[in-house]
């Protein structure tokens, strides 16, 4: 599919922080992984010392769901991604929003995205590898501003994939535990992956598969899981330990919300207590955060410790 046109000269040292979270199939956690891992590392940094470790959230996402975790869907500052459509087409320095949270900046992603492949085809033309780096040409002169940047990436949209997988160093998948999901939605990144890494991106590496929303933690099922990835991504496909435990009310209750779940674990301790609901003196429109959501942080807060340091790990091989 891609021509050996000219290639703009990317500094890849700059992108030796960025992570994309990718998988060919729809509704496996992507955007919850990247929205809590990009949170939960900024407000960590940002509670241990007030101006280290900034990080950068990017949504290359025709839906915007990362608006629906961060809670600023419909507000003022959600363009749906318009300058964001602005900075791929004219390949200028992306300008993120900045302290979507404290040490969090956002590039906003929506509808404009899902244009952006059209848009880059018709603007490039027959320079293909100019448009599936059209992310890295305008990321990597401000990605030096930040020790993490994590990128969330469309379903079953592979020029938009191609767009996301070319300007990380490292890919976190996260899957389903059923078969069906490992086949279909590892498969289909896979082929995404090598090809990128061939055409354009030699540097990205797979970090790792993630088990999210498993109904269990049985080792059964974490082995027979890992025999599937192995099939569909080679015996050396790393799966992490830590598995996102199954959480329809956490999922339902951070959209509504537009909190992280580290902030949802925040908001179960002003929960009504039972006898103030008796009484009335709870009010009528009292919230009540599921109290689940303490060990789904938990779990994202395991995994994130894990991703960074199975990445300093491979940086020191
Ligand atoms: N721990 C959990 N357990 C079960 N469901 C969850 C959990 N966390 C989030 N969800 C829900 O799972 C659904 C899919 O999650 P998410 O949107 O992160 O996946 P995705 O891979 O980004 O989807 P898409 O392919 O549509 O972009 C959402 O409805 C979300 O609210
Ligand atoms: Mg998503």
């Amino acid at each position: 599919m891609l021509d050996d046109d000219d290639v703009p000269p990317i500094d890849w040292e700059a992108l030796a922080n960025t992570y994309v979270v990718a998988n060919g199939k729809g509704g496996v956690g992507k955007t919850t992984l990247a929205s809590n891992f990009a949170g939960l590392v900024a407000a960590d940094a940002a509670a241990s010392d007030g101006d280290a470790g900034r990080v950068l959230l990017i949504d290359v996402n025709g839906q915007g769901n990362v608006g629906r975790d961060l809670g600023y869907r419909g507000t003022s500052i959600d363009d749906e991604g318009a300058a964001f459509y602005e900075a791929l087409r004219t390949g200028k320095p992306l300008e993120p929003v900045s302290g979507v949270r404290p040490g969090l900046d956002v590039v906003i992603g929506g509808a404009h995205i899902g244009a952006a492949p059209d848009m880059l085809q018709a603007t490039y033309r027959m320079r293909q590898h100019r448009q599936v780096l059209a992310l890295a040409v305008c990321l990597a002169p401000i990605a030096r501003r930040y020790d993490l940047v994590v990128i969330d990436s469309a379903p079953e949209n592979p020029p938009l994939q191609q767009i996301a997988l070319s300007s990380a160093r490292w890919m976190i998948a996260p899957t389903r535990s059923d078969r069906a999901s490992i086949n279909d939605g590892l498969g289909s990144i896979s082929r995404q992956f090598q090809l990128v890494r061939k055409a354009v991106n030699p540097h990205l590496r797979l970090l790792g598969v993630v088990l999210f929303g498993s109904g269990s933690a049985s080792k059964q099922i974490h082995r027979r899981a890992r025999a599937w990835v192995a099939e569909e991504l080679g015996d050396d496909a790393y799966l992490f330990d830590t598995i996102v435990r199954y959480s329809e009310a956490v999922g339902q209750d951070a959209r509504h919300h537009g909190r992280l779940v580290h902030e949802l674990e925040e908001a179960v301790a002003s929960n009504p207590k039972f006898w103030d609901l008796r009484s009335g003196r709870a009010g009528t429109d009292t919230t009540v955060v599921s109290a689940t959501s303490v060990s789904v942080a938990e779990d994202l807060a395991n995994l994130a410790r894990e991703i960074l340091t199975r990445a300093a790990e491979e940086d020191a091989v």
